[in-house]
């Protein structure tokens, strides 16, 4: 079958990945969507498994890293556009072990980057019809003040906002972790592949994600899973750090529309306008999940654990997004309650999904699913 475009998504066995690659797939009857894929730790199959057997999608198991590889999948494909989401992603993670965030992040974007090239360059029509898409992070552009700890009513939302200072795209990158380094480093990659060879890049910061399907080390999908069970809840220091929260579709939906209409070589930032507080996000979660287990209000809040701070924890991020709703019209679909309450819902009702992820047995879903294909 011949499709209009080939576009391969890296990472997309992940949390944003599979979104986006759902998204995608479902919308775009015409593309052909290869999921490229290493399945780390952080992969799983079963995220697509209501996809899996569409005629437009193919999953492949590469590691971005392995260049030659790369190469011969670009050509196999005919991929004429990347959207490049596969990465380290865990903040704790990369402050005990950097290397592995420095060879996916920063070498496996440099391997794709020059897959890319050397496949487009050779083609009649060079870079014509192109596009390399690269998810990055509002992490790179470091931390903010908090400046009003009690937060303030702000002019964007309803919600409050915790200093006076955003995050926009003209922002110095001053990141701090070894995970916001490594991410910077491939940002700056991305627009060097622009500058120097005319590649048609992109590239987009986006705010803390949550939603369904969410690996459980980070916060939300951790805190519902551990209230489920009975377990103590980690708040790292003191619980003040300050987050801009995103529902995971409302990012895979802009990023389907600055693929499509985003100005190449130019920079976006995402995000929801929605600052929260640690703590105060914490009891929004106790008391929704407390609520629909049908256990009494404030059941769960004595699993509240304060614990050694995260190693150079970033005090505040909030994300500037009013440039892409000025030039492409986007804006976040859910308020933060509905967003929530949907996604601790979802937690809920798919426990197989999280036991599956949490005794280690998604992992063997590869083998029993495409082995032999
Ligand atoms: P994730 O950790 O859930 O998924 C990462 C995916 O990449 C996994 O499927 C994994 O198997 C794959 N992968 C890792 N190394 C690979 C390699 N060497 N080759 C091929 N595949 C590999 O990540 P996520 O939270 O979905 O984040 C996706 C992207 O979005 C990342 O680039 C991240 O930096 C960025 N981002 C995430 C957030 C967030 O809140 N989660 C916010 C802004 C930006
Ligand atoms: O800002 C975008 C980034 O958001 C993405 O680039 C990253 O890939 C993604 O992991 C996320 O980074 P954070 O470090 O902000 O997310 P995490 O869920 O790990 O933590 C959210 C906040 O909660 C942070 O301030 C640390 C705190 N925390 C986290 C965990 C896992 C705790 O207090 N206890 C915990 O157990």
């Amino acid at each position: 079958m011949r499709f209009q475009r080939n576009i391969i998504i890296t990472g997309g066995a992940g949390f944003i990945g599979s979104h986006v690659v759902r998204l995608f797939v479902n919308k775009y009857p015409d593309y052909h969507i290869i999921n490229l894929d290493k399945l780390t730790y952080a992969g799983n199959l079963a995220n697509l498994k209501d996809i899996e057997n569409k005629q437009n999608y193919t999953f492949v198991k590469a590691d971005i890293c392995d260049f030659e590889t790369i190469c011969q999948l670009m050509e196999k494909f005919q991929a004429d556009g990347i959207i490049h989401l596969a990465a380290e992603s865990h903040v704790d993670r990369s402050i005990k072990d950097p290397f592995t965030f420095a060879r996916t992040n920063v070498m496996g974007t440099l391997s794709l980057l020059q897959a890319a090239k050397l496949y487009w360059e050779a083609q009649t029509e060079g870079y014509e019809g192109k596009r390399f898409y690269h998810i990055s992070t509002d992490e790179v552009y470091g931390a903010l003040e908090l400046t009003h700890p009690e937060g303030i009513k702000s002019g964007h939302s309803a919600h409050r906002v915790y200093g006076d200072d955003f995050f926009h795209e003209t922002t110095k990158y001053n990141p701090h972790s070894p995970y916001s380094a490594s991410k910077a480093s491939s940002d700056h990659f991305v627009r060097a592949f622009h500058d120097t060879y005319g590649m048609p890049t992109i590239v987009t910061n986006c705010s803390n994600n949550y939603g369904p399907y969410q690996f459980p080390e980070k916060l939300i999908p951790l805190f519902i899973n551990n209230i489920r069970h009975r377990k103590a809840l980690p708040v790292y220091g003191k619980g003040e750090n300050v987050r801009d929260w995103l529902y995971v579709e409302d990012h895979a939906r802009a990023i389907d529309l600055i693929f499509h209409k985003g100005q190449v070589a130019d920079t976006y930032n995402i995000g929801g306008f929605n600052e929260w507080k640690n703590i105060d996000i914490i009891k929004v979660i106790i008391k929704t999940v407390d609520r629909l287990l049908g256990n009494p209000e404030g059941y769960s809040s004595d699993l509240i654990t304060y614990v050694t701070d995260r190693k150079g924890h970033d005090m505040r991020y909030a994300i500037d997004s009013s440039k892409l709703h000025r030039e492409l019209g986007w804006e976040p679909s859910l308020q933060f309650e509905e967003g929530i309450e949907k996604t601790v819902q979802w937690y809920l009702e798919n426990p197989e999904w999280m036991n599956n992820v949490t005794s280690g047995d998604y992992q063997r879903y590869y083998d029993e699913m495409y082995k032999g294909r």
